[in-house]
């Protein structure tokens, strides 16, 4: 049997989970799930990241020790992913006896091979970011990501020689397209790589500083960095190099773009480092925004994925972060938006299908699969739209464009509320024709079968309801046992005779959230804007309020940077304005900054310029700077904003 292996990130014991870890975690699970309908031999792994300094300080606050304090979250996180219809194989732990052994074998396996020595380094240390900056990467002297003044530490420490990998990463990452997916961070990674930034990795913590890890097996007064700890939890639950390790590595990891670098840098090249083989896909998704900010506690407007659940049900919730999110691309959260979708797709186009085919065969079949005659043309378009349904459906599930199979399957329930009404079972029934009311029946209840089935890795709930509801066997809590291949190809109707449920009111329809205080507020200041700007015409000089309105600005971050080759004083640069793909701006900062130091840089640019060729080379914008004696500064916003944020 195929075997087929999905994890999570660990995530940190030191916030409450939220919509962004829901969204990762149910992505896995809808994974796992629909491999397990495919029949394979699943494993789906998740669990918590508990060493580091952050906990500490966390544990201190909250005045536990530190394995009192993880011991409590840790547990919080497992008993979340039920309420979410999440069904996990395996919940692995850092603090594990298990996770510590095979870290200290690892880092044993690879200093024995001589890619681990003893150096001394200083570097500013950010506590807020558990890392070392560079004297280039600080702003002001302060650390870009918190704004407050590192610590100078000297001292010496174990690094492993990561550097010496990197040639061979990138040509890895090059031969292997599936590698690294969406192909926005292929490129990202290629980038980061031929910046030439990376150096090797400081893999330790003296325990003079910080005690709460794990222990170097090759020197008692150090414990292991977090990171190096954290990556191996994916080898660690399968009990490497025994247990199951053999029959389920190597697996595909599913992260979000803040941890690609560690995913995509550090990991691959520690498993080669120690022999082994690398993990067979790397899938990073974008960011959850909440009405197109960055969801902070300060800002209050953290979504709590259990309250979603316990007011619309987790099968709504499921479909929705499903449904939503374009894989890779960020996304937007708001009630409206989750209100919106659930009431169209499930209340109307599938709960309705079902609510009206079965109530229909109460009235006229007795609420029992019919006879059915021969297939007419209509009918037989339904039986291929299904087969492509399905097979589009499979093909982009597999490829995590999770929203794209489900609107390929949506085509076919809409598909089937068309072919009632064309059909007109009623009509048919007055008629007394009841042999072709039987077919029409039939080829409806064969297709909402096949619907039935595809949901379950995404509504597990709904999909046994409505696969009972049609008088299907369905064991509890393991995935239907069907051939998916099977189920595409052929269009096999129900047995004649089968029990059917005499109604189906699986999805009620929702109200619509109040609107939110702030954004009403926000609209009637707008209006009285409007009001108070109309009749002043600008004066000369001035321009008006929607003349400044019409330039596009946008917060971007820089993941490529070089010389244009036909022009000295200009660069080319490739920006992430959250727009799906990257966009190239060319400016004239070659004499003012290293290419290397603006890749992961946030900038601000105007968008909607006209496009405008340098040198043989497009330029899609301007980044904006200010200037002094002929020396050009970058404009940067004060805090790390999401990529595409509005400026105005
Ligand atoms: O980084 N949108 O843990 P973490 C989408 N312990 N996903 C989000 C998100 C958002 N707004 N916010 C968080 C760590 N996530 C390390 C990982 S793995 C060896 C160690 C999700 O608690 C997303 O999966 O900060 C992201 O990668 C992860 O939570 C970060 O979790
Ligand atoms: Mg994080």
């Amino acid at each position: 049997m195929q075997s087929y292996f999905v994890t999570t990130p660990i995530y940190y014991v030191n916030a409450k989970p939220h919509l962004g870890h829901a969204y990762t975690t149910v992505v896995a699970d809808a994974l796992a799930r629909y491999h397990k309908l495919s029949g394979e031999d699943t494993l789906f792994l998740t669990g918590t990241d508990e060493h580091g300094d952050k906990i500490v300080q966390a544990a201190e606050k909250e005045g536990k020790t530190p394995k009192e304090f993880v011991d409590g979250i840790s547990a919080r996180f497992q008993s979340l992913w039920p309420q979410l219809g999440v069904a996990n194989d395996r919940f692995v732990r850092t603090t594990d006896e298990q996770h510590v052994r095979a870290v200290q074998k690892f880092l044993q396996k690879v200093y024995d091979a001589g890619d681990i020595y003893f150096g001394e380094f200083g570097g500013h240390y950010c506590y807020g970011c558990e890392r070392f900056y560079t004297e280039k990467e600080l702003e002001n002297g302060l650390c870009p990501q918190h704004q407050t003044k590192p610590e100078f530490i000297s001292e010496k420490n174990y690094f492993f020689k990561m550097s010496k990998y990197l040639p061979w990463l990138r040509e890895h990452i090059e031969r292997n397209p599936d590698f690294i997916r969406p192909e926005r961070y292929r490129n990202e990674l290629l980038g980061m790589i031929d910046s030439g930034g990376l150096e090797d990795l400081c893999i330790s913590r003296p325990k003079s500083r910080l005690s709460w890890g794990i222990e170097l097996p090759f020197d008692k007064d150090y414990v292991c960095y977090v990171w190096f700890d954290a990556l191996l939890n994916y080898i660690s639950a399968l009990g490497w190099p025994e247990g199951d390790y053999a029959r389920y590595w190597p697996g595909e990891h599913l992260v979000a773009k803040d941890i690609l670098k560690p995913h995509g840098i550090f990991w691959p090249t520690m498993l080669k480092a120690a022999g082994m083989p690398l993990y067979k896909r790397l899938n990073v998704h974008g960011y959850w925004l909440v009405r197109d900010t960055k969801m902070s506690k300060s800002l209050g407007n953290v979504v709590d994925p259990v309250d979603m659940c316990q007011r619309y049900g987790q099968d709504a919730f499921r479909y929705f972060l499903l449904r939503e999110m374009h894989f890779g691309s960020d996304a937007s959260f708001s009630e409206e938006a989750f209100v919106g979708r659930v009431n169209a797709d499930l209340a109307n186009d599938l709960g309705n299908l079902f609510s009206r085919v079965l109530s229909m065969c109460a009235k006229y079949c007795d609420s029992k699969a019919p006879e059915a005659g021969p297939l007419n043309d209509d009918d037989k378009a339904i039986a291929e739209l299904s087969a492509g349904a399905l097979r589009n459906f499979r093909q982009l599930f597999g490829n995590v464009q999770f929203s794209q199979a489900l609107e390929s399957l949506w085509e076919l329930v809409r598909a089937l509320n068309k072919y009632v009404d064309a059909q007109a079972p009623w009509a048919l029934f007055k008629q007394g024709d009841q042999l072709r009311l039987g077919t029409v029946m039939q080829v409806l209840l064969t297709a909402m079968r096949k619907i039935a089935l595809c949901v379950w890795p995404v509504m597990p709930q709904a999909s046994v309801t409505l696969l009972r509801q049609l008088g299907q066997e369905t064991p509890d809590g393991a995935a239907p046992a069907v051939s998916l291949e099977a189920e595409t190809e052929e269009f096999a109707l129900l047995t004649p005779g089968t029990a059917l449920a005499s109604s189906s009111n699986l999805f009620p329809r929702r109200d619509m959230p109040a609107p939110a205080e702030a954004p009403a507020a926000e609209k009637k200041k707008e209006k009285k804007e409007k009001k108070e700007k109309a009749p002043a015409a600008p004066a000369e000089g001035e321009i008006t309020f929607d003349h400044f309105k019409a330039a596009v600005l946008r917060v971007g971050t820089v993941r490529r940077a070089e010389k244009h080759p036909d022009a000295d004083r200009i660069l080319r640069l490739e920006i992430d304005f959250g727009e799906g793909q990257l966009r190239q701006i060319l400016s004239g900062l070659a004499e003012h900054y290293a290419p290397e130091d603006l890749v992961g840089k946030q900038v601000c640019a105007v968008l909607n310029l006209a496009p405008r060729k340098i040198r043989g080379l497009m330029s899609c914008g301007m980044v904006l700077t200010a200037e002094k004696d002929g020396k050009l500064c970058l404009l940067q916003p004060a805090d790390v904003m999401p990529d595409g944020s509005v400026i105005a």
